[in-house]
């Protein structure tokens, strides 16, 4: 605990739990992980950018539009998108405790950069979970089949029969699976309107699919990383489940995002503990405020600080 409390002087910090135990950072991802001390993290479970966004077409609700997520998704050629997955990953490693775990998303255009860079640098590549969606969107090309599933890679720092064991929650999968071994293949449905109340993100993540590996991999309390947040689901993820968190995400309206949902989700469970936030960044905020649409957000934003001042009242 006394090495998190390097991570948690960094003036980049945009939110924090009450307790001072879970926190929001708006940064690169590599600078983000950089400022992470060696062997303390339990997990990390993230999602990193497919680096998809090449101009192409995909049908959402019925509609022909551009798959194009945003620039921070566009890819650089093989060699720089390895690079950058070599390097956020080498970080990654550097983080976790000697039996922490990882779990990476990604369809075909990224999981075999992420694989190969796992095996580069000394990962033991646990399971390859697929993540089916009940109700995937048409091929429109009509060339090849639809896609339907992404890859979750599940490895650990552990090498084969070191002292160091991974945490794996059996009997609770097992339970789950209605009482036999839980396979790799697990249908999820994707985030729901309930999951977008807050905004959308185009490459949001549902819940239930993080719950579910934070669980089997995880004990509460335990310290789960994610440096490419986005909007914020595997904090709502550990919120639920009793873990501790360290988020990070580059695109402000993103790391806004993040921040407004964290905090419905503090409101809502009746045990959880209220965050704050960190008045020079609100400040930042507001001046970034230039559309309507913002403003809006912005108020909203506003009104969950009052809340949680509120909260800070009563409870004194
Ligand atoms: C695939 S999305 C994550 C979505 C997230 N799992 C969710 O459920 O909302 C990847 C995120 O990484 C962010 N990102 C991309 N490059 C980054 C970088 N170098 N450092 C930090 N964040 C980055 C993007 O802004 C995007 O929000």
């Amino acid at each position: 605990m006394e090495e998190l409390t390097q991570t948690q002087l960094s003036s980049t910090v945009v939110w924090q739990s009450e307790d001072a135990l879970s926190y929001l950072y708006h940064l690169d991802a590599l600078d983000f992980l950089r400022s992470i001390p060696s062997d303390s993290v339990d997990c990390i479970w993230t999602d990193p950018p497919y680096l998809l966004s090449n101009d192409g077409f995909t049908c959402v609700a019925g509609k022909r539009v551009k798959v194009n997520k945003g620039e921070w998704d566009r890819s650089q050629g093989i060699e720089a998108d390895h690079q950058f997955n070599t390097d956020w990953l080498s970080e990654c490693y550097r983080v976790l405790k000697p039996a922490g775990t990882i779990w990476i998303t990604g369809t075909l255009h990224v999981y075999l950069s992420v694989g190969m860079a796992l095996l580069q640098l000394g990962y033991r590549i646990l399971n390859d979970i697929t993540w089916e969606k009940p109700n995937p969107p048409p091929n429109l090309g009509c060339r090849c089949f639809t896609h339907s599933t992404e890859t979750v890679l599940w490895a650990t720092k552990a090498p084969k029969g070191s002292k160091h064991k991974y945490t794996f929650h059996y009997q609770e999968m097992r339970q789950e699976a209605g009482g036999k071994q839980m396979k790799s293949v697990w249908k999820i449905a994707p985030a729901g309107r309930d999951e977008k109340q807050f905004g959308k993100h185009p490459t949001q993540k549902p819940v239930a699919l993080i719950d579910r590996c934070i669980r089997a991999s995880t004990n509460k309390e335990d310290l789960v990383v994610d440096p490419f947040a986005g909007s914020g689901a595997t904090g709502v993820a550990c919120l639920r489940t009793g873990r501790r968190f360290l988020l990070n995400e580059r695109e402000p309206e993103y790391v806004e995002l993040t921040r407004r949902r964290i905090n419905a989700e503090l409101k809502m469970g009746e045990n959880q503990t209220p965050g704050v936030w960190v008045d020079e960044e609100v400040a930042s905020w507001k001046s970034l405020a230039k559309s309507s649409h913002e403003q809006v957000r912005l108020l909203e934003s506003k009104r969950t600080v009052d809340y949680v001042a509120k909260r800070e009242v009563t409870a004194n």
